[in-house]
């Protein structure tokens, strides 16, 4: 280890702890949650020839496809209360004459106006038997692009969809818009399934959620010949990717599903968006010939802000009090540990908050999912593990404690906020621990150096979307390669726009400080070369003699923290390097003397002493809900008092409250005041089974304490 000679005091090794005199707190250790995350993955039986080799049974008994399910496949339940398949006709889609047009099933099912971008266009091509390849962002609306093709089309839309703890909530949520949906997987006593297989062979089911793995099962396969399938959907299909950050081995015989329903018209869905992720996608699964959507990545609704991290837990609790109380959110961390200390330093400060990592009992992750789901207001503290098909539209807020790996990663992580389309938050606190640390999980990563060199690459795209001086919208969807964007107004570089400066001169003050230390064969962390750069005669720099050095306090001109922002861009653009030591000491980088030369301007973004307030909607928001946001005085009540009701109807039945209504619906109706079913009926997010279910409950919540009528 050449960076500590043996000369040195014993104690500098435990003393040179990079950033002890700091806020920031120590380096987060491992274990840090890497996929797979033992997810709730369907547990069928081992068997199987491959399933796919024999030839489609023609006539075969119904009873067959249904008799004789080994006992195995009844595993751990999701923590959720098992119900009975849904028996509830779809009266509203049951018409004599041709089947309903696409936006008839819209308007009629979900209650909502328009298709939203290429929706239409998506749906008209499955309706009429072609396969599609969909990217679209988090939230972008992907599920309708199968749901609705499966009502439209006669037979059963067969959905693969990767977490099995997931299938009751879509399964939930369709039921109560009038569709008859149902799923398969090990959570299911034998009976329950049976009952969905019956209603399959039947034609009574509109949509038929599997995993991957059920479709390795061969009874799977001749139950689904025997019945008919009106698609195949492959939701989340990025899944098929081995580089990506999901891989699903049993995603990669989905293309078979082509092989052996050849007139069954395919679509496959993802909101990874990365060429490379496309085209790896469009080649396993066999959708070159397929048409291809990819929509905007743009999610213009959510707030993207990167602050600089000074006491992380302190700044997010800020930002929960000030901005987001009473808000359901997300709060990703890299390590189990901070996990759960995060969220115990929440519920000690009175909000709801609930811890979710891999390392958790399959039970707890459950539950607290589930509670995250249900409940309005919960905060769920949780490592990457958590995230992955949560269709909660209300997540007001995603908070990042920690630097994410990659900008695809980080999109999608902050893509979970907003999907009903009211303004969130994704808030990402970022410091120079977090570059140290990551830099240094990539030396020592295992893996070739190709894996490393990847990994870098996503870093240091990571990392320029933090330093950056100009809009981060443009630079994220840039990044996803859609450039030509305008800066967006709605992040923290539009709203108080960080200066730039030139920073070439500190920059070789700080290297070739490091130059001289190594040429006494020494290396140290940031503290002590600031220490030395200002001219600090500590106890330390006295030992060391390091007030000989000639940069001893060539650097009074800027603060500590100043000096700190400069390490850590420096850092962030490899200008430096950490050492593998594990304690954060800085070492010249292969581009330093570039810099030392004088052949390269530094360019650096001026550090903010404190988080810059965002200004504009954010702040005449002040503490409210984001769906109440502009609404005054009685209104707001109002509101609360839809929110109070919804709340009951939910625990009546068992459900999440956005499966009752969005908070989108309850503000217009709030707003429009219907009082007539028929006008209720107009509102969007109002379906004819919503209507029928929940229409008079609802008017008379609005009549029930109002006042001002
Ligand atoms: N045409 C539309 N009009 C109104 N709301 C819509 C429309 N299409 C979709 N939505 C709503 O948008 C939200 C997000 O949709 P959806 O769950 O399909 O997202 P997704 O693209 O599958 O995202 P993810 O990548 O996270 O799975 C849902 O609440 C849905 O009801
Ligand atoms: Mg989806
Ligand atoms: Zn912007």
């Amino acid at each position: 280890m050449p960076s500590r000679p043996s000369d040195e005091p014993a104690y500098a090794a435990v003393d040179d702890l990079p950033f002890a005199a700091y806020d920031e707190p120590p380096l987060d250790e491992p274990p840090f949650d890497e996929p797979p995350y033992d997810p709730a993955y369907d547990d069928v039986p081992p068997d199987l020839v491959d399933p796919w080799s024999s030839a489609p049974p023609r006539g075969g008994s119904r009873a067959s496809a249904t008799a004789s399910r080994p006992s195995s496949s009844v595993a751990a339940g999701h923590g959720l209360p098992a119900r009975e398949a849904p028996s509830r006709p779809a009266a509203t889609l049951v018409v004599d004459g041709p089947p309903p047009s696409a936006l008839e099933v819209l308007r009629r099912v979900w209650g909502y106006d328009e298709f939203r971008g290429d929706q239409a266009e998506i749906i008209d091509t499955v309706v009429e038997g072609g396969d599609a390849l969909v990217l679209m962002p988090t939230g972008g609306g992907k599920s309708l692009c199968y749901q609705v093709p499966a009502l439209v089309r006669p037979g059963t839309g067969v959905v693969v969809s990767p977490l099995i703890a997931l299938m009751q909530d879509q399964v939930d949520a369709l039921s109560a818009l009038g569709v008859r949906a149902g799923f398969l997987n090990s959570t299911q006593q034998p009976h329950e399934r049976r009952a969905v297989e019956q209603a399959y062979l039947a034609g009574e089911l509109d949509l038929l959620y599997l995993a991957p793995e059920r479709l390795r099962v061969r009874e799977t396969v001749e139950l689904l010949d025997q019945g008919h399938v009106a698609l195949f959907a492959i939701d989340e299909a990025h899944c098929v990717s081995q580089w990506g950050h999901d891989f699903r081995p049993d995603y990669l015989q989905l293309s078979m599903l082509h092989e052996r329903w050849p007139e069954v018209p395919r679509v496959a869905l993802t909101a990874t968006a990365t060429e490379a992720t496309h085209a790896e996608i469009a080649e396993r699964l066999q959708l070159r010939e397929a048409r291809h959507f990819v929509a905007s990545f743009d999610r213009p609704n959510i707030q993207y802000r990167i602050a600089p991290k000074d006491n992380p837990r302190a700044q997010l609790l800020h930002l929960l009090r000030t901005e987001h109380p009473g808000d359901a959110g997300i709060v990703y961390c890299l390590s189990r540990a901070s996990v759960e200390q995060t969220a115990a330093y929440l519920v000690d400060q009175g909000i709801p908050a609930l811890p979710y990592h891999a390392g958790l009992d399959r039970q707890v992750r459950a539950r607290n999912q589930a509670r995250f789901l249900r409940e309005d207001g919960v905060v769920m503290v949780a490592t990457i593990a958590f995230g992955m098909g949560i269709d909660k539209p209300d997540v007001r807020f995603v908070a990042h404690l920690d630097l994410p790996k990659s900008v695809e990663g980080y999109y999608q992580e902050t893509g979970r906020a907003g999907r009903d389309g009211l303004p969130s938050t994704a808030w990402l606190a970022y410091g120079l621990a977090d570059v140290v640390q990551q830099r240094r999980m990539i030396d020592t990563s295992d893996g070739d150096a190709a894996h490393r060199r990847r990994l870098t690459q996503h870093l240091d795209a990571m990392l320029a979307l933090c330093e950056t001086v100009s809009c981060r919208r443009v630079q994220l969807l840039n990044y996803f390669g859609q450039s030509g964007a305008e800066p967006c107004g709605n992040c923290d570089t539009c709203l108080s726009p960080p200066e730039s400066w030139d920073g070439t001169v500190p920059a070789q003050k700080l290297l070739s400080t490091v130059v001289r230390l190594e040429q006494r064969g020494q290396r140290y962390g940031v503290g002590h070369l600031v220490d030395i750069l200002r001219g600090k005669s500590t106890p330390r720099v006295q030992q060391l003699g390091h007030e000989s050095l000639s940069t001893f306090g060539v650097g009074a001109d800027l603060s500590d923290g100043e000096w700190r922002g400069v390490v850590r861009q420096l850092l962030a653009a490899e200008l430096l390097g950490v050492d593998t030591d594990g304690y954060g000491t800085l070492r010249l980088a292969p581009a330093s003397a570039e810099v030392l030369r004088g052949d390269r301007e530094v360019r650096l973004r001026r550090e903010v002493e404190k988080a810059p307030r965002s200004r504009g909607s954010r702040d005449e928001r002040g503490g409210r809900r984001a769906a109440a946001a502009d609404l005054d005085g009685p209104d707001a009540e109002l509101f609360e008092r839809l929110r109070a009701w919804r709340a009951g109807a939910a625990r009546e039945q068992g459900v999440p409250a956005y499966v009752v209504f969005h908070d989108a619906t309850l503000r217009a109706v709030v707003e429009r005041r219907p009082t007539s079913l028929q006008a209720l009926g107009t509102i969007s997010g109002v379906g004819a089974a919503k209507l029928d279910r929940y229409g008079a409950g609802l008017l008379a919540a609005l009549e029930g304490g109002d006042g001002t009528a």
